[in-house]
């Protein structure tokens, strides 16, 4: 059994990695944030929702946290593995930023945290999923707002088996959160007697789906879970619809498969399953105050990304306020991140000891363009954050 260190000795850890790193000389009048998210290419509709989501937050603090104005930088990763590093050291070295909030695709989000590990920058991603940022890559300065790949897949294995699907293909785009949302999903079917027929994918972010639905049409299985999302989820979901599999083959997906794309997926995504942490119904005081003051102001409606965005802000007033803007006081600041209660739209939460929201994963079902809350899939759902040693 792993021993957890005692919080004296994760604060000395915490203070030598986190002293290694001089506080940005921005830190004593205003605090300043950098943006790394996805501007172009097929997750920019992604990036632009998580910060507004975000910038809402701020906007309803009077644009200042503890008092410090709250400035914006922002950099396009493209998603784009390949400059995760150049990309974000410009927001580090050249812009001094207090915190990164990055970003979307889990291949970008491992070489982010890499260099915030490294530098002891504190980052807030506020959505890429990839399990190791909070599993081997986990730090004292690394949070998340949004999930793990792990969860939305494992809950929907669940339903999956609960709802007697016997056999499944997977689907996806094969790097880390498709690989690793696939694995979830496995994890949970396979352990309630499910069979897996075959794992097929295809490279990110190719959208060339129609060999791949020949076959599946060939290999018959109950049900196809797939994990897109974006841009490429809009494309396959009407390319499904186009080639009439959803008459004998169930498709089921991780939520992002229909959230923020269903005015473009149109009828094409009626009536699909998903599960994800979010929904367009849960139709509490808190979730619809959010979504009238964002379409309000943006004159669209959120998705689980704004929401994500939103969330993020609201992890990084917790510390601040708690230190009342010095953000040179970073063992009080994490402290104060790691015990929030995060008042989410989604229901509030709070973080596991890798820094992973606590959460219940909602299963929704497309009706007239909404992800409806149908139930709870998985209540509380942990992320195993296998490897972690914090
Ligand atoms: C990811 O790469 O982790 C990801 C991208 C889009 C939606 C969800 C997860």
């Amino acid at each position: 059994m792993r021993i957890r260190p005692s919080l004296l000795a994760r604060t000395l850890l915490g203070s030598a990695l986190l002293a290694a790193v001089a506080a940005p000389a921005s830190a004593q009048d205003k605090i300043k944030v950098g943006f790394m998210l996805p501007y172009t290419g097929t997750f920019a509709a992604l990036g632009t929702a998580i910060e507004n989501g975000f910038r809402q937050y701020i906007d309803e603090q009077g644009g200042k946290l503890a008092g410090k104005t709250v400035e914006f930088v922002k950099v396009d990763d493209e998603s784009d593995p390949a400059k995760a590093v150049d990309n974000v050291n410009k927001l580090i070295k050249r812009d001094n930023v207090d915190v990164l909030i990055g970003t979307v695709h889990s291949g970008v989000a491992m070489g982010m945290a890499k260099v915030a590990k490294e530098t002891g920058t504190l980052m807030i991603d506020p959505n890429a999923g990839a399990d190791a940022v909070t599993g081997p890559m986990c730090a004292l300065n690394i949070f998340r707002s949004s999930f793990s790949n792990w969860q939305p897949g494992y809950a929907m294995g669940k339903v999956a088996a609960d709802r007697k699907i016997r056999t499944a293909v997977t689907l996806t785009w094969k790097y880390a959160a498709g690989d690793e949302s696939v694995n979830g999903f496995k994890e949970a079917f396979t352990k309630a007697g499910g069979k897996i027929v075959k794992d097929l994918t295809l490279p990110f972010p190719n959208v060339e789906f129609q060999a791949l639905l020949t076959e599946i049409a060939a290999l018959k299985p109950d049900a196809v879970y797939t994990f897109f999302a974006g841009g490429g989820a809009v494309k396959f979901v009407k390319d499904w619809a186009a080639a009439g599999l959803g008459s004998s083959i169930r498709l089921i997906g991780a939520g992002f498969l229909t959230d923020g794309t269903l005015e473009a997926q149109g009828a094409a995504a009626e009536g699909l399953l998903t599960t994800l942490h979010y929904g367009d119904s849960l139709n509490t005081p808190r979730d619809n105050a959010f979504r009238l003051d964002y379409a309000k102001t943006y004159k669209l409606q959120p998705d689980v990304y704004a929401m994500q965005g939103y969330d993020a802000a609201q992890m990084l007033a917790d510390g601040v306020n708690a230190v009342k803007g010095d953000m040179k006081q970073r063992d009080a600041l994490v402290k104060a991140i790691e015990s929030a209660k995060i008042d989410s739209p989604r229901g509030a939460f709070t973080l596991s000891r890798a820094h992973n929201p606590v959460q219940d994963i909602y299963l929704r079902k497309v009706s007239g363009k909404v992800n409806r809350n149908v139930g709870i899939a998985v209540k509380g759902l942990a992320d195993p954050a296998r490897g972690c040693r914090l």
